[in-house]
């Protein structure tokens, strides 16, 4: 079974919560769900296997680290997960970014797969799927199957809120998955939203609601 991380850092607990206030702009709101992938990203990268490298600095040669092993490669769903890509790639710049469309239909709620486009090497890099919601888990889960199908070996899953549900859900679809979330709310409404969540975060990211 995967593990469920929360990461409960203050800074993050502290902009969560103007991300989910409802009178927060699309602009702000656009900010905080960045800074909040960045934190995040920082505390995933923590175990980063590092190799020891002989530079000169101006006064004598020393030898110091720098990261070493698999190349890290970032997946948005579309569209939220757009809105956690910057904040990383401020992080790790040099990361790869492929892109998963997937949409859930309002009515059957079932995810609807509608384009990818990925890195060449999938299969030898580290991969972090990013969307900042976890609902049902429907969307993660077939966004995860498609990239095991491409060839995907290495795969970490970072939401900004989640729904046990939908926790489950993934945990039950692919337990070799570590999950990564600032938090896990209540449960979901009737129409399968995230309560208190912060509403549609794909409409809030992009003021199109
Ligand atoms: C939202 C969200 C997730 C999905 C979560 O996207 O960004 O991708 O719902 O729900 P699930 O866990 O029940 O699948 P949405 O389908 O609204 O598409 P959008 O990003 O294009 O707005
Ligand atoms: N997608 C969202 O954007 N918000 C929810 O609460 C559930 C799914």
């Amino acid at each position: 079974m995967g593990n469920v991380y929360v990461f409960d850092h203050p800074l993050i607990q502290h902009k969560l919560t103007f991300i989910r206030d409802k009178n927060t702009g699309t602009k702000e709101f656009r900010e905080l769900v960045n800074e909040v992938a960045a934190l995040m990203a920082y505390e995933i990268t923590r175990e980063m296997p590092l190799r020891e490298v002989e530079i000169e600095t101006p006064l004598m040669k020393a030898k110091c680290k720098v990261l070493a092993g698999k190349k890290l490669g970032i997946v948005p769903i579309l569209r939220a997960g757009i809105g956690m890509v910057d904040g990383i790639l401020k992080l790790i710049p040099a990361a790869k970014v492929g892109h998963i469309g997937l949409y859930r239909d309002p009515e059957t709620l079932e995810p609807v797969h509608y384009y990818s486009k990925m890195p060449t090497d999938i299969g030898e890099r580290e991969l972090i799927v990013l969307d900042p919601m976890l609902a049902t888990g429907g969307s993660a889960s077939a966004a995860i199957q498609a990239l095991k199908e491409m060839g995907a070996k290495n795969i970490k899953f970072m939401c900004i809120i989640a729904a046990p549900e939908g926790v489950g859900r993934l945990q039950k679809d692919h337990p070799d998955i570590d999950i990564y979330v600032a938090a896990v709310d209540e449960k979901l409404d009737e129409k399968s939203y995230i309560v208190p969540g912060l509403g549609d975060a794909g409409d809030r990211l992009f003021g199109t609601k």
